[in-house]
């Protein structure tokens, strides 16, 4: 999709369609969609009058132009409620270009950018949340479709976004938005991607590989692998244990991302499971239908370097996964086995199935060997945390209150949800071992939460979020 910010009236731009938009009860049609009202001759007030259309966020109505304009279709899109614009809606919108696009067999459309005209809005955020939101919705994997289905004619999809303003300060601000939206989109799509290829291909030796893909000249970036030896030598036996009952062997990476000036040392760790069949403790035929998706914490940790390369923050970023396969061989660990993480701890396995937590131990122990200033592990740590918030919001768990409300804070701007559970530290209770220093699971309530306070045991005191991703991880159906 190729999407451009040019200087220029939309009224006058020949192309598909024309997306004009309009806030939930508007009085009156202004700006853009006023003018091209004026254009047809009221035919647009007309038809808003006719179909009684409201203007709720993702109502539209598409019509012919009848010559009277030099789009052939229009689109008029609702905005929903004024108070509730933000740049979510816009992102919002730009989805919807995209499905009106597929429904209506239409290639390419002019648009102003949603919220500027109004000052709902700053044209950086609105062009790159508009960005976002076309480039997201109009990813698809096919990667595995057959020859058949790659000769097939396929619906037309939208190929050419025009965004025309005639506003000085739209045309300076805009393609900032612009850039920033088209890289955060990209590394979306390679995180999906990664997330998306089957297990049997993207396998630890693989994953690791795809980081080894973002170092490249000027970009700050370096990786090393944690190969199983360097893994044997750093005593991540916990890590190391789940990977046995696999064929592939165990490997991890650490990247790094250096800026000349740094302020500040982050590591963000990721749960890299390529897949879950849950060990001996198996999985139910249905629950390991998607398990390829348990890696889809390292796959954040690659698209977020993806992005980092273009990006340059001035803050030096640790990113780290322990790649295994979570497998039943003849060698698997065994429910009642004991085994030791890095920093000394031992763990008693009560449900192999519970790997993701014993991987990340030696993940964030390595981490916080870094000596970051903060850590964010991301990782589809449980079925719990799904049922719990649901498939569209993600867990956020922290030992400190200030990082918590940063990550909810980007989380609202983003529209990338996330709602806090707490760490509540009586419910250690039942993880506490007999025979070692603590157990992989305990009981069936609190799932997410113990899920958590078991990861908290290695951290130490360094700010920490945990991001249980399970839900959001994966979309089965279109959003
Ligand atoms: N990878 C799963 C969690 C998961 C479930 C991710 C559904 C995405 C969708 C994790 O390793 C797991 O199996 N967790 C167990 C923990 C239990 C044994 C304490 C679970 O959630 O059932
Ligand atoms: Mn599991
Ligand atoms: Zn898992």
């Amino acid at each position: 999709m190729n999407i451009e910010l040019i200087q220029g009236n939309i009224l006058e731009k020949t192309c598909d369609f024309l997306a004009l938009y309009q806030f939930k009860d508007a009085k009156r049609l202004t700006g853009a969609t006023g003018a091209a009202d004026q254009e047809m001759a009221g035919a647009i007030s007309a038809l808003i009058e006719q179909k009684s259309f409201a203007g709720k966020l993702g109502e539209n109505m598409v019509f012919p132009t009848f010559g009277k304009m030099k789009a052939r279709s229009v689109a008029l899109i609702g905005l929903g409620d004024k108070k509730k614009f933000n740049a979510d809606t816009v992102r919002k919108i730009g989805g919807y270009l995209v499905k009106l696009s597929r429904e209506h067999r239409m290639r390419s459309v002019a648009t102003n950018l949603p919220g500027v005209e109004t000052a709902s809005l700053p044209a950086c955020e609105s062009a790159q949340a508009l960005t976002e939101g076309l480039l997201l919705a109009g990813h698809q994997f096919h990667t595995y479709k057959g020859a058949q289905f790659k000769k097939e004619k396929k619906p037309r999809e939208l190929g050419q976004v025009f965004i025309l303003e005639t506003d000085k300060r739209a045309l300076k601000f805009g393609p900032e938005g612009l850039e920033a939206g088209c890289v955060l989109a990209e590394a979306t799509m390679l995180a999906r991607d990664l997330v998306n290829t089957p297990s049997a291909d993207m396998t630890p030796a693989q994953l690791v590989e795809e980081a080894q893909k973002l170092i490249v000249r000027g970009s700050n970036i370096s990786c090393k692998v944690l190969d199983q030896k360097v893994m044997e030598r750093l005593g991540m036996n916990a890590a190391l244990s789940v990977a046995r009952g696999s064929q592939y062997a165990p490997v991890g990476a650490h990247l790094v991302y250096r800026p000349k000036n740094s302020k500040k040392t982050v590591a963000i760790v990721g749960k890299a499971v390529t897949f879950d069949s849950g060990g001996l403790s198996l999985k139910p035929a249905q629950s390991m239908e998607t398990m390829k998706i348990d890696m889809a914490g390292a796959a954040s940790v690659i698209g977020l370097f993806k992005a980092l390369t273009v990006l340059k923050p001035e803050v030096t970023v640790h990113g780290i996964f322990l790649a295994v396969e979570n497998m039943p061989g003849g060698s698997a660990y065994r429910p009642g086995d004991v085994v030791t993480a890095m920093d000394g701890t031992t763990i008693e396995i009560k449900n192999t199935d519970a790997e993701g937590r014993v991987t990340l131990a030696d993940a964030l122990v390595y981490a916080n060997k870094q000596k970051p200033d903060l850590m964010i592990d991301l990782a589809t740590l449980t079925g719990a945390c799904v049922v719990a918030l649901g498939e569209d919001i993600a867990g956020l768990m922290t030992n400190n209150e200030r990082l918590g409300q940063k990550l909810l804070r980007a989380a609202k701007d983003t529209g990338e949800l996330l709602w806090e559970l707490p760490l509540y530290e009586p419910y250690m209770e039942p993880i506490k071992s007999k025979i070692a220093d603590i157990n992989n699971t305990g009981g069936c309530e609190a799932g997410a939460i113990k899920g958590a306070l078991f990861l908290k045991l290695f951290v130490g005191d360094t700010p920490w979020a945990h991001l249980d991703i399970a839900g959001p991880s994966y979309a089965e159906k279109e959003t």
